[in-house]
């Protein structure tokens, strides 16, 4: 007898992902391709401590099954951590999540519908589209950086409007102080809820960090005693700041919207470890993140400017790109339409690297003409080489278009 089908919607997926995922196993490549913090700035030492003190002393916490909305102590410093003057978060406007993703997929779950209109900054996180995909959302895309954008325009009918406005996976762009203001204003006039996912909001490799867009909106949250209201939708995640395998991510938003994601996380993973969460507010208590973020951003620093000065001497006749000022990633743009990217990843692998092409990042597969560049994961001599192999594999593609 057959098995019956799968559901439709995982027929939709890029194969490029896939492409790009096996890519990690080929001995001797150079995967500048995900988004990887580097394995030598975890502190180690620091998190076998705490957790074996989590598990000795706190077993309750570390071993039961949690609260399907966090430990109310590790929501309370969220709550506190993120406050700002005018802007008051009590435990109610703050959810514990399976990392950043987890609060992904949630978000889809009460708000998406079949066929529900989502605002999305473009090009788009691949992890968001993934998590929205079985809703098959139609997307509206939003270039913030265009002159002519209207995010009034964009936000209407829209269940919600999606971005990363500290250097954007995958472009690296930041958006900037007018148009963090212009996109609330927005979301209050419309009533979208407004999605602000900061993985990468304390990578700020050149200037202090701008305010987030949870803070811009501290009108909502007037009253010391009553909490946030406004429609900001906020994502962190530890991933990027201590270590990705925690999987400790927290949403802070309406208490209304908190509600919604408990009941759908109940039907998720009913908690977050107990053990990531205690090691996670005993970092916070302890200022670990706060430590070590320096040594990060000397770390990722230099490494941005090593990729970006290869690619001055290989790459600047083949492809366009700005500097980003923090994060994770070079987007870079093909001079000549004819270099499709989807192609010159098979042609990169072939040489021994890995890059992301644009067509994952669009939700109809349609931009082939740039490629994402990763600098966090590689030393500068392992970025140089890879900038080289993909010199090679970008001439050797155009040589085959001719
Ligand atoms: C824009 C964006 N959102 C969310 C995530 C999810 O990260 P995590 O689930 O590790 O917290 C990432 C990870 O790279 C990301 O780039």
């Amino acid at each position: 007898m057959p098995r019956p089908a799968f559901a439709n919607w995982l027929s939709d997926t890029n194969d490029v992902t896939q492409i790009f995922l096996a890519a990690g196993q080929i001995p001797g490549l150079i995967n500048m391709a995900g988004g990887l913090p580097d394995p030598s700035t975890w502190p180690i030492a620091d998190l076998s401590a705490l957790a074996a003190n989590a598990i000795s002393n706190h077993p309750k916490d570390a071993l039961a099954y949690a609260p399907i909305e966090g430990l109310p102590s590790l929501r309370d410093t969220i709550a506190a951590r993120f406050s700002a003057p005018g802007l008051h978060l009590h435990r109610d406007n703050v959810m514990i999540t399976s990392g950043g993703m987890q609060a992904l997929d949630l978000l889809g779950k009460v708000l998406l519908d079949d066929g529900s209109l989502i605002a999305a900054q473009s090009p788009a996180y691949l992890g968001a589209l993934d998590a929205w995909r079985p809703r098959r959302p139609i997307y509206r895309p939003m270039h913030l950086h265009a002159n002519d954008f209207d995010p009034e325009a964009a936000f209407q009918g829209a269940q919600f409007a999606y971005t990363v406005p500290n250097f954007s996976n995958p472009t690296g762009r930041l958006v900037g102080l007018d148009q963090r203001q212009a996109l609330l204003s927005a979301a209050q006039t419309t009533g979208t809820w407004l999605i602000e996912d900061d993985p990468y909001g304390t990578l700020y490799y050149d200037s202090a960090p701008l305010p987030r867009m949870l803070s811009l909106s501290a009108s909502n949250s007037p009253h010391e005693d009553t909490p946030y209201d406004g429609p900001v939708i906020y994502l962190g995640t530890l991933s990027k700041e201590l270590a990705p395998g925690l999987r400790v991510g927290w949403v802070i938003a309406a208490p209304q919207m908190i509600r919604a994601l408990v009941t759908a996380k109940q039907g998720s993973d009913m908690s977050t470890s107990g053990l990531s969460q205690r090691i996670t507010q005993d970092a916070f208590a302890a200022g670990l993140t706060d430590r070590i973020l320096p040594e990060i951003l000397a770390l990722y620093r230099a490494r941005r400017d090593a990729l970006c000065a290869a690619m001055t001497t290989h790459l600047a006749d083949l492809f366009t790109w700005e500097i980003p000022a923090g994060g994770m990633f070079v987007w870079a743009t093909a001079r000549d339409p004819a270099l499709n990217t989807d192609a010159l990843l098979p042609e990169a692998l072939a040489q021994g690297v890995c890059i992301t092409p644009s067509s994952v990042f669009d939700p109809h597969g349609l931009n082939r003409r740039a490629i994402r560049i990763n600098f966090t994961l590689n030393d500068p001599e392992k970025l140089t080489e890879g900038v080289r192999r993909l010199a090679r594999a970008a001439k050797s593609c155009l040589i085959k278009a001719a």
